[in-house]
């Protein structure tokens, strides 16, 4: 069954629109120097992310993560004209890689970053978000969505990676992030001011539509 499953998402990627130079190059770079590169979206995911904003068309995404900009450059991809990605993240060091590589896009005048703690910048960000990207520290996720929710306008969507992290979400016993992680989609089901599906790609993506 594995390996059914290995060669149909070959096959997948096979047939989904190339990346594109820098993005490739981005996440070699990663793969070869960074013990911690499965962080980065990566092709699959990255052609999804990138698809559903061409979908959306966000004048606003706020991604909380940005690891080395791989996942704000496919945002990028679909924004309205007159757009920006504004993209947070405390790590000095994989912030300066993301700069070098974003500087190399047509995207460049696009990205904001900021550098420091989300869940103190965010209440500081000025304005509504047509679409957030949650993929931080794991314990923060409810955090992140509470501090968004309310800046989402009705048709804008919340998306969160890592939601079924590993399958960890299904054992009786949870570490911290585990729980974290079981303890925000069951928030998420229950808000009532919002549809949502769980999508099974890659590490389980949470879609989120805000509807009032
Ligand atoms: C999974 S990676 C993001 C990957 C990226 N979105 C991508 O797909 O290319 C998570 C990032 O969250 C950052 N992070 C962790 N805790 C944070 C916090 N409290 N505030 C801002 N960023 C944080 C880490 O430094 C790391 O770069």
């Amino acid at each position: 069954m594995n390996e059914i499953k290995n060669e149909l998402t070959e096959y997948a990627d096979r047939f989904t629109s190339d990346e594109g130079q820098v993005l490739r190059e981005l996440r070699e770079h990663c793969y070869a120097h960074y013990e911690d590169s499965s962080m980065l979206a990566g092709f699959f995911q990255g052609r999804v992310l990138g698809m559903f904003s061409r979908m959306i068309k966000p004048k606003v995404v706020l991604e909380i993560g940005t690891y080395l900009g791989y996942s704000a450059l496919c945002f990028a991809e679909g924004l309205a004209g007159g757009g920006k990605v504004i993209t947070l993240d405390v790590n000095e060091e994989t912030n300066k890689v993301a700069r070098s590589f974003v500087e190399r896009t047509e995207y460049k005048d696009l990205i904001e970053f900021h550098l420091g703690n989300a869940v103190e910048i965010i209440p500081s960000l000025p304005g509504t978000f047509d679409l957030v990207y949650i993929d931080a520290d794991k314990p923060n996720y409810s955090n992140y969505y509470n501090l968004a929710i309310d800046r989402v306008p009705p048709g804008g969507f919340i998306i969160a990676d890592n939601v079924l992290w590993s399958g960890k979400v299904l054992h009786d016993e949870k570490d911290e992030d585990t729980q974290a992680l079981h303890d925000f989609n069951r928030m998420v089901l229950a808000d009532e001011r919002v549809s949502n599906v769980l999508l099974p790609i890659r590490d389980g993506l949470m879609v989120v539509c805000k509807l009032t």
